[in-house]
């Protein structure tokens, strides 16, 4: 198949872009959109066969859930069995915005979109390329992360070509996204709000909202293999690079000091090794390739180029990677997620 690439102007989309693609999802074929939080790879959320396109595109299991995007609120009305007050809640706070909602599916939502499982995700993502897209589609478009299965959320359109070029029908290329991690899930169909997958939007928020505890999935949390986590997508291996990443913790010193002693061992094994540093502290490291992921003090700049950067590190073909930690204040949680998992949870403590 041949993939079209349209350069769409994110504020003030060509409407004969916008069309074709609108037509492709109406008609069962695939398209992949910008999102504010990651690219996603976007099907007719109520076609069975557009779901399952979706999973063999990305070579993904088909037991893990896909997140089905609205663009108004009636759309939640459709496809859940009924609307938790919590969600009416978190909607006027969130939404458009990077929160994916759990809750009790309708009879329309078909079993192929939502994994086998009763509930389904529903998400009001805040992008205009987004929300065009839903709306001249006509339909509610399910959308994993536009990646092939494993690899980091793409957060520009040359990932996604890199990954599903021939693969799908359109790519709407509506340059880098804004947040760079995927939008934080919870589940709203226990009577304690938890949050399945952390992201830009944190707990205290979500409590501060709703007026009552949100707790976090103990399994989100474990490093161990014993504690499933509550999303299936959360239990893969992921975002993985093809050398070996481990995160070196510790006070800043310290860090810089051992990622060195690493970074010379390696080098008298021949080896290329890159580390992963900060704005403030790239200029500390005698590695061949240091890669900054962006500014310690502005934690939204590291959220939004880790994937980038963990591509990167494939594309440098490097045999091992050295990575700080990056435990921010407010999102550290949702980066530290997705940096543990690709590093397979090696951290060395210093
Ligand atoms: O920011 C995002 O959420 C992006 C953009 C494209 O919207 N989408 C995204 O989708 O990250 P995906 O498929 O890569 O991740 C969806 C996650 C998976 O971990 C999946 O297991 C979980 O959501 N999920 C989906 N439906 C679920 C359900 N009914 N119950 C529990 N987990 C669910
Ligand atoms: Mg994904």
């Amino acid at each position: 198949m041949k993939t079209v690439i349209s350069r769409v102007d994110a504020n003030n989309p060509n409407r004969k872009d916008m069309e074709m693609a609108g037509q492709f999802i109406a008609s069962g074929e695939l398209v992949a959109f910008p999102t504010e939080t990651v690219y996603g790879l976007g099907g007719d959320a109520l076609d069975s066969e557009a779901s399952k396109k979706i999973y063999a595109a990305k070579g993904r299991p088909s037991d893990n859930p896909l997140i089905v995007h609205i663009a108004d609120f009636s759309g939640m009305e459709i496809l859940a069995e009924s609307v938790p007050e919590a969600a009416r809640k978190l909607a006027d706070a969130f939404w458009p915005g990077p929160l994916t909602m759990i809750v009790r599916k309708s009879a329309k939502v078909p079993y192929e979109t939502t994994g086998g499982m009763d509930t389904v995700a529903i998400r009001m993502p805040n992008h205009p390329v987004a929300l065009d897209l839903i709306r001249t589609s006509g339909c509610f478009i399910a959308a994993p992360s536009a990646n092939t299965s494993g690899r980091p959320s793409p957060t520009q359109a040359s990932h996604v070509e890199e990954d599903l070029s021939g693969k799908i029908a359109m790519i709407l290329d509506g340059g880098p996204v804004g947040i760079g991690i995927e939008s934080t899930i919870i589940d709203l169909t226990e009577e304690i709000p938890m949050v399945l997958r952390p992201g830009y939007i944190t707990p205290e928020m979500l409590s501060e909202v709703l007026g009552q505890e949100v707790i976090i999935d103990p399994g989100i949390i474990a490093a161990d293999d014993l504690t499933k986590p509550k999303a299936p997508g959360m239990k893969y291996r992921h975002y993985a690079p093809k050398a070996k990443l481990v995160i070196v913790d510790g006070v800043p010193d310290a860090v810089k000091e051992k990622i060195n002693a690493l970074v010379k061992e390696a080098k008298a094994e021949q080896k290329r090794i890159a580390v992963i540093a900060t704005d403030e502290t790239k200029e500390d490291y005698q590695a061949d390739i240091v890669l900054s992921i962006g500014k310690r003090q502005d934690e939204d700049s590291i959220a939004r180029h880790l994937f980038r950067i963990l591509r990167e590190c494939d594309d440098l073909e490097v045999d091992g990677i050295y990575s700080e930690s990056f435990s921010t204040p407010r999102i550290g949680q949702a980066i530290m997620n997705r940096l543990l998992k690709a590093a397979g949870h090696h951290v060395i403590q210093v």
